[in-house]
């Protein structure tokens, strides 16, 4: 199944089962936002989880363009990424947790004709405030699904104050054996979906208050999902991530989880700039300009003579149709050239000045503002550079 035929049977099953479309949001979302991106699907519809009535009704679904620094040094592996799509689920209000499970295993088993037998799920096992999911243990005890209860992990939000709860994960088996273990003991068991209960309201003292509306929200990636449909190894070998992996492997030479990295990071900033980010010192600017910096860091470890602009357009206008933008890809490869040129030229100059307060012993607190407020040396490109030369 390719993605599009992935979301295509996603929002058919949700349709059907009369859900709308709710709107997707950019990666950026709206001011007075405390987070920076868009992190999930149920990111921009926090107001009516928290009880505004939505336009579209009570049952939405749709696919999100999302951003997690949270999984960033993750990145490298088979399964993170730093720009994914999800797939997401609402009711708001209407239906609970039971009923929001059998359809999601329905559509997984049915829709999707993954094997019962590679299924596994985890509920919240409790806490000192709130009590165990019983509903969620016994709705997947009776579709023959193995559960695993946890506590923390098992807990939902988006940040430290806003819509919360306790949510219901399912995993599936990515092995080549036969399953074995629980998600907690062999993490080939994968994550792909999440079925959060949003009743409870944190608020800035760490006080939880009921919603007014028993909501859930659910989450599955796409990239992942599509890995477990194609029997991919990894989600780098997915539609969405092939071309870039292809477009770096034909020009240079990497491990698997340097490829990975500058695979992860090159689309993510291209999807970023695509937003309308620029890169800067602070706030987006900023997490932009670190993944095109871990990305470079990278490619330059073995050839500092290796440049972004040494990739074709192709992966560039790949990413911005897929994740539905409308920006060109000739100025978004321009910001980036311009971008490296200036990492360039701050390792050039910052070498010979870190090399030289190295040499006086360790770096100290004092060195670092030096570093930074007179020569624009950020800490950690500093830190790199004293990687570098150890
Ligand atoms: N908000 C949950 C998540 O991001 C489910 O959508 O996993």
């Amino acid at each position: 199944m390719t993605p599009e035929q992935i979301v295509r049977t996603f929002l058919t099953h949700y349709h059907r089962l009369d859900h709308r479309d709710a709107p997707e949001s950019s990666l950026i979302p709206p001011p007075g936002d405390p987070v920076l991106f868009t992190t999930s699907g149920m990111h921009p519809l926090t107001p009516y989880l928290l009880g505004r009535p939505h336009p579209g009704g009570r049952r939405l679904a749709n696919v999100q363009r999302c951003l997690r620094t949270t999984d960033l040094d993750e990145v490298g592996d088979r399964t993170h990424l730093t720009v994914f799509d999800m797939l997401g689920s609402w009711s708001l209000g209407d239906y609970d947790i039971a009923t929001s499970l059998r359809w999601g295993h329905q559509l997984l088993t049915e829709g999707f004709g993954i094997d019962p037998n590679r299924l596994h799920a985890t509920v919240f096992g409790g806490d000192d405030q709130v009590g165990p999911d019983e509903t969620a243990w016994r709705t997947w005890t009776e579709l023959g699904v193995p559960v695993e209860a946890n506590g923390a992990d098992n807990w939902w939000s988006n940040g430290p104050t806003g819509p919360c709860g306790p949510d219901s994960e399912i995993f599936v088996w990515t092995g080549d054996g036969p399953p074995t273990g629980t998600p907690g003991t062999d993490d080939r068991w994968m994550e792909v979906w999440n079925h959060v209960q949003m009743r409870h309201h944190r608020h800035d003292d760490g006080r939880l208050t009921p919603l007014p509306l028993l909501s859930i929200d659910t989450g599955m990636g796409l990239e992942r999902l599509e890995m477990v449909l194609t029997g991919g190894r990894s989600v780098f070998e997915g539609a969405g991530l092939s071309p870039w992996v292809e477009a770096v492997q034909d020009r240079w030479t990497l491990g698997e989880e340097e490829l990975r990295i500058v695979a992860d990071h090159l689309r993510s900033a291209a999807v970023v700039l695509g937003d309308g980010v620029r890169p800067g010192n602070t706030g987006r600017g900023y997490v932009l300009r670190r993944l095109v910096r871990r990305a470079l860091t990278v490619l330059w470890r073995d050839d500092p003579e290796r440049s972004l602009t040494e990739l074709p357009d192709d992966p560039y206008a790949d990413a911005v149709r897929r994740f539905r933008q409308a920006a060109a890809v000739g100025p978004l490869r321009d910001l980036l050239a311009d971008e490296e040129r200036r990492f360039r030229g701050l390792l050039r100059r910052g070498r010979p000045l870190v090399d030289r307060v190295r040499a006086r012993g360790p770096l100290t607190e004092r060195d670092y503002h030096w570093l930074h407020d007179t020569h624009g040396l950020p800490r950690d490109l500093v830190d790199g550079l004293l990687d570098e030369a150890s």
